[in-house]
């Protein structure tokens, strides 16, 4: 199974990537990208039928900030 999670640090909202996979990707009020799958969490795995549409986004996205791993994504630790 796949993995993603936006890196929202580098994304710059530029909109590929919901164009391209609108059931993966959403926007928050800043317009920066978001999994909509769990929230960012990156810990859900992307539905089979949705493998194309990740890989189109990912080749699209211009800063490279749709990350993708076979393994769930470390769930961070913000509040320590
Ligand atoms: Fe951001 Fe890349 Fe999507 S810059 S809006 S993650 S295509």
């Amino acid at each position: 199974a796949l993995f993603v999670k936006v890196d929202q640090d580098t994304c710059i909202g530029c909109g590929a990537c919901g164009e391209v996979a609108p059931d993966i990707f959403d926007y928050d009020e800043e317009g920066i990208s978001f999994s909509l799958l769990d929230m960012n969490a990156g810990v859900t795995p992307v539905p089979e039928d949705l493998i194309d549409d990740l890989e189109d986004a990912c080749d699209g996205c211009p800063t490279s900030s749709i990350q993708v791993e076979e393994e769930p994504f470390e769930v961070e630790d913000e509040a320590v």
